[in-house]
């Protein structure tokens, strides 16, 4: 069976990168890998790490791309791979406009589409937008609904929807796992990491902020930024924040925080120095849906800058708590992780509803036509 993977983003690489690795290794699986380039700089940083190589790139990321603009060059760039390629199965990941469009282009086409990370809902089609339009229309018409937990699953089978619903864990966690290997403590990447980035400061308590959400543009990331503004003047915490590149981001982020001493504003990070940084971190803050996967199975304690989220699980294990983009709540959240001991080490349990490190195999074996253990998150103490 010939499969061709389609990713266009810096979360989608790293989600379908160990996909891909277990598709080059199955005997019965040809790989075919198509990557859209949405993201430009941010995309070489994944797949240079996991040595990914794409047969196809379709180029289609322009500075300030509009949604619809992406949308539409996806689409008719992905057809002519998809005519000359005649694959059996298009694998699409998540709920970006890549996604979308591959996904759509596919359908059109006749080509059976499986989704990597299916079933996720917040219920709200305005938060995160478009995010959550995304799934909900491949989800209407994906033949492999691959769901990365029960919670998941359990929307999927609400939508009473035809595709076949596996559980398999989020190959996030394949990813991660495969990253925190080669990161140990002493070991060759993690002393080069040390010497690269000197100015990190022990003594001091590190905050690691991420945020680029459409829906945080404006008022959002003013408020952000008033609240990282107000907790930099502590003096016992250090703040880095790799800015996001889309300039709707960086213009607000470096004009507002560019100047504050306890604020170290980087470029995006490279996934395996990313992950150093969140196992070095004391607490992170993000608007990310990735990140609130990675933090939990790292033990690290998570403010999430969302009303509402897709990713309830660690929410009701206690390691994630949803603040909004509100000053306030920001500060009064951060600041109780940082004064009270007791709370912050309740946070840090770690826990791992959202995968074990199989789902890619989990998902090979079930396109190879094998029997496959469902993904069953471990109880939570
Ligand atoms: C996209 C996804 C979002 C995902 C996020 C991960 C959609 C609708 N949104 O949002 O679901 O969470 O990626 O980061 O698909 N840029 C660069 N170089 C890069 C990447 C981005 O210059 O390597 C700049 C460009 O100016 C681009 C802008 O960032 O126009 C926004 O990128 P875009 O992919 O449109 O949206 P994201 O906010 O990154
Ligand atoms: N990440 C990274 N470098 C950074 C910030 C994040 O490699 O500077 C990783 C992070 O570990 C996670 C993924 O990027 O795996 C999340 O991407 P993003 O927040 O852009 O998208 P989302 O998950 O919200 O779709």
């Amino acid at each position: 069976m010939k499969v061709l993977s389609i990713f266009g983003t810096r979360p989608e690489a790293i989600k379908m990168a160990p996909l891909v690795q277990a598709i080059q290794q199955s005997p019965t699986l040809q790989s075919v890998v198509c990557v859209t380039g949405q993201h430009r700089e941010m995309l070489n940083q994944v797949t240079s790490l996991f040595g990914l190589q794409a047969n196809h790139d379709l180029h289609v990321m322009v500075p300030n791309q509009t949604l619809n603009g992406l949308f539409g060059r996806t689409l008719e760039r992905l057809d002519t791979v998809l005519t000359t390629e005649s694959p059996d199965l298009v694998l699409v990941h998540g709920d970006t406009t890549t996604a979308c469009a591959a996904a759509m282009a596919s359908f059109h086409r006749g080509i059976a589409v499986g989704h990597i990370e299916a079933g996720l809902r917040t219920g709200d089609l305005r938060q995160p937008f478009p995010e959550e339009m995304n799934r909900r229309v491949i989800d209407s018409f994906s033949q492999w609904l691959f769901a990365p937990t029960a919670q998941a699953a359990a929307n999927l089978a609400q939508e009473n929807l035809s595709g076949q619903v596996l559980i398999t864990g989020n190959t996030v966690i394949d990813a991660l796992a495969w990253t925190c290997a080669i990161l140990a403590p002493g070991s060759e990447h993690d002393l080069a990491l040390c010497a690269k980035y000197p100015w990190l400061n022990p003594d001091k308590r590190l905050i690691l902020v991420t945020g680029h959400r459409r829906e945080n543009f404006g008022h959002g990331f003013d408020d952000i930024c008033t609240a990282l503004a107000a907790l930099a003047a502590r003096q016992d915490v250090q703040i880095v924040y790799p800015v996001h590149l889309n300039p709707k981001v960086r213009d607000v982020v470096m004009a507002r925080l560019g100047q504050l001493p306890a604020i170290r504003l980087i470029d995006p990070l490279a996934y395996l120095d990313f992950v150093w940084f969140m196992q070095h971190a004391h607490l992170i803050l993000t608007d990310s849906g990735g990140v609130q996967e990675e933090a939990p199975y790292l033990g690290k304690p998570v403010l999430v800058m969302r009303e509402v989220t897709e990713r309830p699980e660690a929410v009701d294990a206690g390691t994630v708590v949803l603040v909004g983009t509100s000053p306030q709540r920001i500060q009064t959240e951060v600041e109780r992780l940082l004064d009270n001991a007791a709370h912050h080490a309740s946070f840090c349990r770690r826990i791992n509803p959202y995968g074990d490190g199989h789902a890619s195999a989990r998902i090979v074996a079930a396109l190879a036509g094998e029997s496959v253990n469902e993904f069953q998150a471990p109880p939570q103490h």
